[in-house]
């Protein structure tokens, strides 16, 4: 699978700030908006992959993406890495929040501790990120928050009750961020993907048989990777979806 080879005009020299950018569907998207001639930033505590991907983006494009490390379950940690990327693109006019960890739990493994580490992760910071971001787009006219959700809330999973309450609550907090920025021209929406292959949920999760048996599920009979997260984030992120936002968009070939 290969990027999209569309350009979307508007994003050239646009600041995009993603979180997670270092692996999986984040990686993608740095790449994507890269190749768009975005300035990139992103945010990601896995220091090693970060690094290689900004030094061959570097030779590839030409312009290299900025990396910050930063452990985002740490609130104070997140807003310092939301200033450095300020400081580091000028303006941003996009924040895509994606980083997040999908632990197995089962219920009755679940602790306090296990619980709030798990929203932390996976839901804390794509508030505080909006937070400290927002005034910044405010400034410059507008911008747009993506959301990075999941189908997984939906189809009943047993081992990931506090993921899936994360991933159900950054609807919620998309559309409440929608209503409250909407008057400053700044659009919030949010993506759902279904299951994505990438390296680490192979590692981890995936099996040839659940892969096939989701294949089955979905209308589209292939594997779905993080190259196919690229489009739609570039479409929300550019002024071509400029009257959408508080709204969910499902990237899953078609299972829900
Ligand atoms: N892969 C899938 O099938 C799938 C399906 C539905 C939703 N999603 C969502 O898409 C997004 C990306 O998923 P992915 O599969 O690429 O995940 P991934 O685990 O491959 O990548 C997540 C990135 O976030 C970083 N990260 C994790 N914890 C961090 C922390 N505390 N501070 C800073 N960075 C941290 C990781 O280092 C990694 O680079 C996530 O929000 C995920 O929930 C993925």
């Amino acid at each position: 699978m290969t990027l999209p080879g569309s350009q979307f005009a508007d994003l050239r020299n646009r600041g995009v700030l993603v979180t997670g950018g270092g692996s999986g569907i984040g990686a993608a998207l740095v790449e994507g908006f890269a190749r768009q001639g975005a300035r990139v930033a992103f945010i990601d505590i896995a220091e090693n992959a970060s690094r290689a991907l900004a030094d061959r983006l570097a030779t590839e494009t030409g312009q290299r993406p900025e990396f910050i490390a930063a452990d985002l379950t740490d609130v104070g940690a997140a807003r310092a890495a939301a200033a450095a990327a300020v400081a580091a693109l000028g303006s941003i006019r996009v924040l895509v929040n994606n980083a997040a960890r999908d632990d197995r739990q089962p219920l009755e493994a679940v602790t306090g501790e296990s619980w709030d580490e798990s929203l932390a992760v996976n839901l804390r910071h794509f508030f505080f990120l909006s937070q400290a971001i927002a005034p910044h787009m405010r400034q410059t006219g507008g911008g747009s928050i993506i959301n990075f959700s999941s189908i997984a809330f939906m189809l009943n999973m047993p081992e990931i009750p506090a993921y899936a309450t994360a991933k159900a609550g950054i609807i919620g907090l998309t559309k409440s961020l929608a209503g409250k920025l909407g008057p400053d021209n700044i659009r919030v929406n949010a993506i759902l993907p279904g299951m994505i292959v990438t390296e680490r949920q192979r590692r981890l999760w995936l099996t040839e048989d659940s892969i096939a048996r989701m294949q089955e599920r979905q209308c589209l009979k292939r594997v779905l990777v993080a190259e196919d997260l690229v489009g739609p984030c570039l479409f929300l992120a550019s002024d071509c979806s400029g009257a959408m936002t508080a709204q969910a968009m499902i990237i899953d070939g078609g299972v829900s």
